[in-house]
């Protein structure tokens, strides 16, 4: 007589736990059990609990390959759904092999659970595991596809709802109900002071100060409200606050940027120039010039204004950064003057809050939706139908893709549809859209990865770079790990080229994430370990970190609109000396529009509490001993990095959390 023991473990999220019948049906190399019913004395799968059952057979098995797992219903009661975490076997040889499963079970589903070693295609060789992978695979083709939302932009699942998504890819109850209630919560406090939908202007920048009363962060309660008219704290935003990917050194001006030495002599150190400056590199730039052209939506009638501009930043000698030249367009003109620190303190401020315009929705649209949210859906998709739930490379990274698919399905209608929150910014639903299309197609690989993206633009030794700094450990971190993990599972060239799933995989990513763009530089196929191992750094990082830094400054920086504003109401000054304070209330949004861009950087940035820290995956899905080894030394690197930045925030004045790894999520989830 043989005898297997099954540790089953039934999810601790709500609804898990199940009345229904379960069934189990063991698959070896020798043979088959019988169908068995998993029933205790008591209740069975009730949950947030493991239960132990034996299922006896004649003899051995042999290798153990699948577990089969069905449900049927409870006397006649309705479909009461299960999910069942995993399955831990205990076969009469001693070998203690994990199944993973991590789904919700319906009666009548087909649930063949795969476990043990992570294989590759290439390693399978037993008929019924290649033919199982097979169907796996077709059938995962079926429940993901591809879908053209518009051309020029990443392709996506094509569901209008989340609902629509296959449940174990939902999000969990909880989190669904927390973002209603924040949005409830958001919507009364707004509704109650009488500022939704509110048409009026606001009388004084002192009045956008009461806007919320609960939701307050040491940043965007004060520190941001006190210093936004300062020129260091506006230089220190393209470094450390929601958009640190735009500025570069700037070696020689632009021609169509015709900034003189008499224009920024006084705001030089003494005796030093602007030559000298950018020969010293001291002098960046940030350019809006992809915006150029780019029709801004209709407003009471009228077409609104969106400014390509450009703005020149010194580094003074007390190591700040500060905004001393704003052009607001492309080709220098009377009307297009050349703003500077020393104008009339309305004229400086309206240039800056209009170029920090321009950034705010490069901001939403490139560096936050296109390059994380809809970049993330691509490599999500792609992973759900190319890699069946036992290859390695699936075990890596599908916790990296934990409720991506449901922000965006959802995210598409709420934030960014032609109804969306964004749709009231001064670029509106087809404004930016256009320029998601143009950044696209200009995107390259090597400014995903972060080490390159900072050589690129030349900021290895700005100081006071705490997104640089922070986030090149970071990169670090993720890459060691990714590299001890695939060079686990792929120790040579070899493997990578003879696996046709992750050439495939690849292949998806090329063809439906970046398009098909040879000049973008992404891997259409990999060749080396090394390529491997960098793509998928580069994915983790995207996910985690780098969408940490784009997304969670966001109530801190832009939920005090004089700060950044992503509607600006009237045109950009074209002379000097003509604005007063009264201009800037008229140009800045309205009541209800402010309270719109407020709840929604509050719901952005809000955390929920089924929140998976970067590193922690509480789903065991490896079952060999060198990965699990590897995800502790990967977690004890973090938690090392999140002592060392919290000891350098204790000394700052604006601490930098985004990238704290304590901080940062294991995916994007909102
Ligand atoms: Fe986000």
């Amino acid at each position: 007589m043989a005898e297997y023991k099954l540790e089953v473990s039934t999810g601790d999220m709500e609804y898990a736990g199940t009345w229904d019948h379960i069934y189990v049906t063991l698959f070896g190399t020798e043979g088959q059990s019988e169908r068995t019913e998993l029933d205790n004395y008591g209740t069975d799968f009730t949950t947030g609990t493991t239960g132990t059952y034996t299922i006896d057979t004649g003899d051995s098995l042999g290798k153990l390959l699948l577990v089969k797992v069905e449900k049927d219903p409870y006397l006649s009661l309705p479909e009461d759904q299960w999910y069942c975490s995993k399955i831990v076997v205990t076969t009469p040889e001693e070998d203690v092999i994990l199944f993973p499963c991590y789904k919700w079970v319906s009666s009548g589903e087909l649930v063949e659970l795969r476990g043990g070693r992570a294989m590759k295609v290439s390693e399978e060789e037993h008929p019924l595991l290649i033919e199982h992978r097979k169907k796996e695979l077709a059938l995962k083709k079926s429940l993901y596809q591809w879908h053209i939302d518009h051309e020029g932009i990443p392709h996506f699942t094509g569901l209008s709802d989340s609902s629509e998504l296959p449940a174990e890819i939902r999000f969990s109850k909880s989190k669904e109900s927390e973002i209603e209630h924040t949005a409830l919560i958001t919507d009364t406090e707004l509704k109650y002071k009488g500022l939704v939908g509110s048409t009026e202007q606001w009388k004084s920048i002192d009045d956008m100060k009461d806007i919320f009363w609960y939701k307050k962060t040491t940043m965007s309660g004060r520190y941001v409200t006190e210093h936004w008219k300062e020129d260091d704290f506006y230089g220190s935003q393209f470094l450390n606050s929601v958009n640190p990917n735009v500025i570069k050194r700037c070696s020689e001006l632009p021609p169509n940027f015709p900034v003189t030495e008499d224009m920024v002599k006084p705001f030089l150190e003494e005796d030093s120039s602007l030559e000298e400056e950018m020969e010293d590199g001291n002098i960046f730039i940030c350019d809006k010039k992809e915006m150029d052209g780019i029709p801004a939506r209709h407003y009471n009638g009228e077409r609104l204004h969106v400014t390509p501009g450009l703005c020149l930043f010194y580094l003074n000698p007390e190591k700040k950064l500060m905004p001393i030249a704003i052009q607001l367009h492309q080709q220098p003109s009377e009307q297009n003057p050349i703003f500077l620190p020393s104008d009339p303190e309305t004229d400086w401020l309206l240039a800056k809050m209009f170029f920090k315009n321009a950034d705010l929705m490069d901001h939403q649209a490139v560096h936050h939706l296109m390059k994380t949210h809809y970049l993330a859906e691509a490599y999500t998709i792609a992973t759900l139908r190319n890699f069946p739930v036992i290859h390695p490379i699936y075990k890596l990274l599908i916790p990296h893709f934990r409720y991506t698919l449901p922000i965006n399905t959802d995210g598409r209608k709420t934030l960014f549809g032609p109804e969306g929150a964004l749709s009231i910014s001064s670029l509106g639903y087809e404004g930016l859209t256009e320029i998601q299309r143009r950044s696209l197609s200009e995107l390259t690989y090597s400014s995903l990865c972060l080490p390159e993206n900072i050589t690129a633009r030349g900021l290895e030794s700005i100081p006071n770079f705490y997104y640089r700094d922070d986030g090149l450990k970071l990169w670090n971190i993720i890459n060691s790990f990714v590299t001890e993990i695939v060079e686990y599972y792929y120790p040579s060239d070899c493997e990578v080229e003879e696996d046709s799933e992750l050439q495939e995989w690849i292949s998806e990513i090329f063809t439906h994430g970046v398009l098909g763009n040879k000049a973008s530089g992404f891997p259409e196929c990999f060749h080396t370990v090394e390529e491997v191992i960098k793509f998928i750094t580069m994915v983790i990082f995207t996910v985690t970190a780098q969408h940490s830094a784009v997304n969670d400054g966001q109530f801190d920086y832009t939920s005090w609109m004089p700060n950044g504003s992503l509607l600006m109401r009237k045109p950009p000054p074209t002379t000097k000396g003509e604005s007063s304070m009264d201009t800037i209330l008229e140009t800045l949004p309205n009541v209800g529009e402010t309270a719109s861009f407020a709840a929604l950087a509050w719901i952005l940035t809000e955390k929920y509490t089924d929140v998976v820290p970067l590193g922690t995956y509480p789903e065991e899905r490896f079952d060999e001993a060198p990965p699990k080894q590897m995800i502790k030394e990967f977690q004890e690197e973090l938690s090392n990095l999140s002592e060392e930045i919290t000891t350098r925030n204790s000394q700052l004045k604006v601490p930098y959390t985004y990238l704290n790894p304590a901080e940062i999520e294991n995916s994007i989830t909102i």
